[in-house]
């Protein structure tokens, strides 16, 4: 079967991550879970871009060796921010690993065979910042100065023999394949951007550089390592087998992830993944991505967060007052996912009470705590209720279009739609009061079970965006140990009413969103 395969970005570590890296990455990890939950196979890569002169440089400005440099900043803050926030991928890449550097080497060897590669010379400017090999136009002038627009610095001049690929020959099939697949790139704007980028005409792109080492050596030519966007590019596919023989057992794996399913990427770097990547695969006869999805810019003061103008924010100055898990729903939640958005402490703040703890949270304590008074801790009868039945069919049915289609926004919003109406239902049957008088048994049961039910549904359908959270509440309801593990939960099967068994035993849950402390 062919796996659900999506990758991050492999971020620079130049530095530690911030909030920008992590809303990627989550983004990743929470369509993975989705799709792990639809019960397909699936594949989720992140890693990190560890060559080239951004990096080098800001070794050197440490004094350490590049290679010791990322070292340490991968096994101290990069791989234990992704535990700290709990990402479930499947494999963590980095580019000075062997399998990634030979099978670079065996890739561009074999574009060069095939006449793709030719010598040539660079002249030009360069964003150290981007990586990039910058177009006059795309400059901001200062002052006689040419700036980087991302970056706000000056650029350097480039001049120097290199290797070129033949992108240009790539514009018509680019084009081609836009045109005939919508949904290659994604959303529109940024797919039209594309496009237009690409009716503007593209000069062939320089793809080594002579002036440092470190970096991929180019096979035939040790003197020039491969320029760091090119090498960077092929981690997706290196990281499953880019080369090997069909009958290994990187060539199977090779064949049951490739093509990549979704590229997540932010919008800077959007040209790289939809132009120059795409060429490189058809260059070398293989499939292209299926999606390119740029999502937009965490913005601090207006502009871009990033670790170069050290606006960045880093996660645990949030989880350590949020929490993880409020942290994964907050940025999908209140940000259209492709739109830019700013984080306000404010807006985090009044969404955890209101959303999570009032609306969610403040409903399994509610549940647990009257199953336990009113039932002696175990699940009523079964029982139905029409109108919540019929929502949460619907609500299974648009969250799960929303979520294949990226729109965590519209997801997350149906689901917590549907917490409002089991809240609703609560208010409305006043289960406290049926309570008082033993002839509502009956009744009184009813309302529990049917909301014990909503629940059940909840906690996997918010599995995926709340993954720790939803276990305490799966735990609480008794569910592991009558329906099976949460993970298992099918999101085919949520809207089937009546799985949690008659009898089941309820415990009270730690409460799931604490109250907050006042900020300092
Ligand atoms: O570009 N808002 O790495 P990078 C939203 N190594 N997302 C943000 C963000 C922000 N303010 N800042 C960063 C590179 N990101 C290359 C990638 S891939 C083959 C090589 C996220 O460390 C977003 O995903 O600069 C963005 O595209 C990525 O981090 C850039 O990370
Ligand atoms: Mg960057």
């Amino acid at each position: 079967m062919k796996s659900f395969y999506l990758t991050t970005p492999i971020y620079y570590v130049n530095d530690a991550p911030h909030i920008g890296h992590a809303y990627t990455t989550v983004a990743g990890d929470v369509l993975t879970r989705w799709h792990r939950q639809r019960g397909e196979s699936v594949w989720f890569l992140t890693g990190t871009d560890e060559h080239g002169q951004k990096v080098m440089r800001t070794a050197e400005q440490n004094n350490v060796a590049p290679q010791a440099w990322v070292d340490r900043l991968v096994q101290e803050a990069w791989k234990p921010n992704w535990t700290a926030l709990n990402i479930a991928n499947d494999d963590f890449i980095r580019t000075t690993e062997a399998r990634h550097t030979e099978r670079v080497q065996k890739f561009l060897q074999s574009l060069k065979d095939a006449g793709h590669i030719y010598a040539g010379k660079y002249e030009g400017p360069y964003c150290v910042g981007c990586e990039e090999f910058k177009l006059p136009g795309d400059l901001i002038d200062a002052d006689g100065q040419k700036l980087c627009p991302i970056h706000s610095k000056p650029v350097e001049l480039v001049n120097e023999n290199n290797w070129f690929f033949r992108l240009s020959a790539f514009v018509e099939p680019l084009l081609e394949h836009y045109r005939k697949n919508p949904d290659a790139c994604q959303p529109e704007s940024a797919r039209n951007e594309v496009v237009s980028f690409l009716e503007g005409g593209v000069s062939d792109l320089s793809i080594s550089r002579s002036t440092f080492d470190w970096g991929i050596p180019v096979p035939w030519d040790t003197d020039q390592v491969v320029y760091v966007w090119f090498d960077a590019l092929l981690n997706y596919a290196t990281a499953v087998g880019l080369t090997d023989a069909p009958e290994t057992e990187g060539g199977k794996k090779f064949a049951q992830t490739w093509p990549a399913d979704v590229h997540l990427v932010g919008k800077d770097i959007l040209r790289f993944h939809a132009v120059i990547w795409p060429a490189m695969l058809m260059a070398a006869g293989l499939e292209v991505p299926k999606k390119v999805f740029a999502h937009g810019w965490l913005l601090v003061g207006g502009e871009k967060m990033s670790k170069s103008k050290l606006t960045g924010i880093a996660p645990s100055d949030i989880t350590d007052h949020f929490g993880v898990d409020a942290f994964r729903y907050y940025f999908l939640r209140a940000i259209p996912f492709g739109s830019d958005g700013s984080f306000s402490w404010e807006d985090m703040s009044a969404r955890y009470t209101s959303e999570l703890a009032n609306d969610f949270g403040n409903l399994a304590s509610r549940l647990a705590a009257m199953i336990e008074k009113y039932c002696e801790g175990k699940v009523p009868a079964k029982a139905t209720d029409a109108g919540l039945s019929a929502a949460l069919t619907s609500t299974v049915e648009k969250a799960d279009a929303a979520m294949v289609a990226l729109d965590f926004q519209g997801g997350i919003n149906v689901v917590m739609d549907f917490c409002k109406k089991v809240n609703g239902y609560v208010t409305e049957k006043e289960p406290w009061i049926l309570a008082k008088d033993p002839v509502n048994k009956a009744a009184l049961e009813e309302v529990l079970y049917n909301t014990a039910e909503s629940l059940r549904a909840l906690a996997v359908l918010l599995h995926p965006v709340m993954p720790a959270t939803t276990e305490i509440l799966w735990e609480s309801l008794g569910a592991n140990a009558t329906i099976g593990s949460l993970a298992d939960q099918q999101i085919s099967k949520v809207a089937q009413w009546g799985q949690l068994p008659e009898g089941t035993l309820v415990t009270k849950t730690p409460v799931l969103f604490p109250r907050l402390e006042i900020k300092e």
